[in-house]
């Protein structure tokens, strides 16, 4: 089954066909207009999308050598993410669906992201796992049937990727700041400051990055502009270290609690290398299975939109042209 993914929850433009389980084409355009702003504006965000989706759709369809005709359903995000954002897509989604004839799904995005791995063929066992760690949100998710979601522990303030931003820009180290903080990590030394650890003060399976960021500010405030220049690589290396240290510490607590021997993980924040390493060693040295995306499949994307698509249609689903996008959609919502 042909299935056309489009993915617009934030400021990546994508789009991406599926057929069974090959990714046939992905195309992610990263929106660079909002590196100037060192964070994403929602209505320059919407106004990108307009003017890209059709050509990122078109060469889509063209990597995966088909045209329209070929397609048999059409799927795109509805939430959660900026709902101008999420509009342009769903829309589109729409309109395809409507002049070709097919059937379209509106697609939950923290599901999208759960099923990432799935769309490269590793498909854990239930019950598992699934840590999904992005810009907008920091879940552990116990998963115990297929498409049943229970959020067990979230961050109660900053999700780990908002502290990586807002702990590039404390740094001056530029937008986005996952990958600014772990270039400049990769030289630096993650035990020269005892920064908190992003953990909820309460022993459940919630987060806290806030304090962290906090104390990186208060830090960094502290220091002459030259001192600062100096210290950078260490303060990304030790801040790095302190979310690492948190989301490794809930996973394999919940993991443990809730007899899961697998554990998936899931988001932008997954691309990290030094998080990867980590999470590989004490999986194995606690004998958990671990899954985790390539990079490409970790950040948004629409390959990851196109898979949850196209299974849920296989099972029967089918939105209608009712369906309105749902900006703080929750992965715990019945479909
Ligand atoms: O999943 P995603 O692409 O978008 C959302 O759904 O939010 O995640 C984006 C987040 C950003 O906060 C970005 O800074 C972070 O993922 N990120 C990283 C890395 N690459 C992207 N964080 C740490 N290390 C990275 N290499
Ligand atoms: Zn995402």
């Amino acid at each position: 089954m042909f299935v056309l993914g489009i993915e617009t929850s934030c400021d990546e433009t994508s789009a991406a066909v599926v057929n069974e389980n090959k990714i046939c084409s992905s195309i992610v355009a990263t929106q660079e207009i909002h590196q100037r702003f060192g964070g994403v504006v929602p209505e320059f965000a919407s106004r990108a999308h307009l003017r890209q989706l059709p050509l990122i759709i078109e060469t889509a369809l063209q990597r995966a050598k088909i045209d329209y005709t070929r397609l048999q359903g059409i799927a795109a995000t509805y939430g959660p993410g900026l709902a101008g954002s999420l509009l342009v897509g769903l829309s589109m989604c729409k309109s395809l669906a409507f002049a070709l004839d097919l059937p379209f799904i509106g697609v939950n995005h923290l599901e999208g992201h759960i099923l990432a791995t799935t769309a490269e063929n590793h498909h854990p066992l239930y019950p598992y796992l699934a840590l999904v760690v992005s810009g907008g949100h920091t879940l552990l998710v116990h998963v115990r049937h297929p498409f049943s979601y229970n959020i067990v522990g979230q961050t109660i303030d900053d999700a780990a990727g908002e502290a990586f931003d807002k702990v590039a820009k404390i740094l001056q180290l530029g937008y986005p700041g996952g990958p600014a903080i772990e270039k400049a990590a990769a030289n630096g030394n993650p035990l020269s400051h005892n920064f908190p650890v992003g953990l909820s003060k309460k022993d459940n399976f919630d987060f806290s990055f806030s304090g962290l960021k906090t104390a990186v500010l208060y830090y960094a405030r502290s220091l002459s502009a030259e001192t600062l220049q100096m210290q950078k690589k260490d303060i990304a290396a030790s801040f790095q270290k302190a979310v690492i240290d948190a989301l490794i510490g809930k996973s394999l607590k919940a993991a443990h609690h809730y007899d899961c021997r697998q554990l998936v993980l899931a988001g932008g924040v997954i691309r990290n290398n030094s998080l990867r390493q980590r999470f590989h060693k004490v999986c194995n040295d606690n004998g958990v299975q671990l899954f985790t995306p390539s990079p490409e499949l970790c950040t948004d994307n629409a390959a990851m939109i196109a898979r949850v698509g196209m299974i849920r249609m296989q099972k029967g689903e089918r939105s209608d042209f009712e369906l309105d996008v749902v900006p703080n959609l929750s992965l715990e919502t019945k479909a």
